[in-house]
């Protein structure tokens, strides 16, 4: 076996065998395969694509390439969630501790920002005194006690060892977009994650990975398959993201905007997507009861304060705000048509909520507040966003991401935007 023919095989259209795969991924964690040979290959899939097949193995080798995580033996059910990412997609905030009451137990193990879209650790950083780092011993416990139930912490460095460093190697030659590839780095996280049941949220549209219909239904398809062969009960939604979710994009302005939804209130669209994916999840988990109930009666928002509690946050603590803010008004009275996440999330980046390179740190009061979102009527002069930043020179960045970013028009009929697109 060397890299050089496997590399070849693929590029010439040819199907890998199951020692190839386990070679190549085995050797490029071990650094006996070299980046500029895995990146050959990386491209050579991005254009001819794997077999199902293939990918299953691929991913039991980037499973293989680190140790397995196993929740087995806890007296709940174990169920998690994974969103392929957006802007204003802090649904797990409110979502983990609305299932945990539920009765199951929630292990998140998630990711920080990259880009235009926000990381949910980021996020909770906002909260005084909250850590993200927890040992696989402590999770157990905070897992097994039904008074938290959830546990939203960074992977440890051996979870998947192969698809860290391949992500990174992806992310810098263009190899990001393909779908065997996107399944497999996030099914391995996954499975290695040793949850039981597992609720895949698979955005579609100009703010997503997959910006069609047709893209999105065949990655979720790929992930769905992959967790269903792992033994892991899985189901895929497809949701649009076309225009940011909720009304605030930036980290500690979300975390707000999840406690308000704790609370009883908050945007409808984070609402109705927590509890559509809370209701998959409690059925995965075998438990029969309505999340909407539980989201109602107030046991959520105890579930939150106990879970931000458990990892060192201070859930009544203020939360911090940007030191200069600027708001961008309607030039004309008319309908807000267009509210485009990718712009969005650009410009939120740029404020400082999001970070250009991996360490780099994020402003937890930067972002965007929207104060109108698409369908709502504006009228000449009214406020339409709010910019938060500590840096104030980076204004003018944030407004040029925001150019073509929104369009206000003559309709009055609200645009049809259904939230869930498929399952
Ligand atoms: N998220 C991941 O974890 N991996 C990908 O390849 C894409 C998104």
């Amino acid at each position: 076996l060397d890299a050089v023919s496997i590399i070849t095989t693929k590029r010439d259209g040819g199907e890998l065998s199951d020692a190839q795969i386990d070679w190549v991924v085995d050797g490029f964690t071990r650094g006996a395969v070299a980046d500029e040979q895995m990146s050959a290959l990386a491209m050579a899939i991005v254009w001819r694509g794997m077999t199902r097949r293939e990918t299953a193995r691929w991913t039991n080798a980037m499973i293989a390439s680190g140790s397995r995580m196993d929740f087995t033996g806890l007296p709940r059910p174990t169920v998690d969630k994974h969103s392929t990412g957006g802007v204003g997609d802090k649904i797990t905030l409110p979502l983990a501790p609305l299932v945990a009451a539920c009765g199951a137990a929630v292990p998140q193990l998630s990711g920080r920002g990259l880009g235009h879209t926000g990381g949910t650790l980021d996020k909770l950083e906002a909260i005084p005194g909250w850590q993200a780092d927890v040992s696989v011993p402590r999770m157990r416990e905070i897992l097994a006690d039904p008074a938290i139930g959830a546990v939203i912490c960074a992977a440890g460095a051996d979870l998947a060892p192969a698809d860290k460093r391949l992500y990174a190697l992806r992310d810098v030659t263009g190899t990001v977009e393909s779908i065997p590839l996107i399944a497999s780095s996030i099914m391995s996280k996954k499975i290695a994650e040793g949850t039981a049941a597992l609720v895949l949220d698979v955005k579609v549209g100009a703010g997503a990975f997959l910006k069609t219909l047709d893209g999105a239904r065949e990655l979720a398809t790929a992930m769905v398959e992959l967790g269903t062969d792992a033994g892991v009960r899985t189901v895929a939604l497809l949701t649009a993201m076309d225009t940011p979710l909720g009304r605030t994009a930036g980290n500690a302005m979300e975390v707000a905007e999840s406690v308000e939804v704790l609370a009883g209130g908050g945007p409808a669209d984070i609402v109705e997507l927590t509890v559509t994916l809370a209701r998959e999840m409690v059925a995965l988990a075998g438990l029969d009861i309505d999340p909407a109930d539980v989201l109602a009666d107030g046991r959520a928002m105890d579930q939150w304060r106990a879970m931000v509690h458990a990892q060192g946050g201070n859930p009544d603590a203020p939360l911090p705000t940007a030191k200069h803010t600027e708001v961008v008004r309607a030039e004309r009275s008319g309908v807000l048509t267009r509210l485009d996440a990718m712009g969005v999330g650009i410009a939120a980046w740029r404020l400082g909520a999001g970070r250009a390179r991996q360490g780099d740190p994020v402003q937890a009061g930067a972002g965007i507040e929207m104060h109108a979102k698409p369908g709502d009527s504006v009228t000449t002069g009214q406020p339409l966003l709010t910019l938060h930043t500590d840096t104030p020179e980076a204004f003018p960045g944030a407004y040029a991401a925001l150019q073509d970013a929104f369009a206000i028009g003559e309709s009055t009929e609200k645009p049809a935007t259904p939230l869930i697109l498929g399952r």
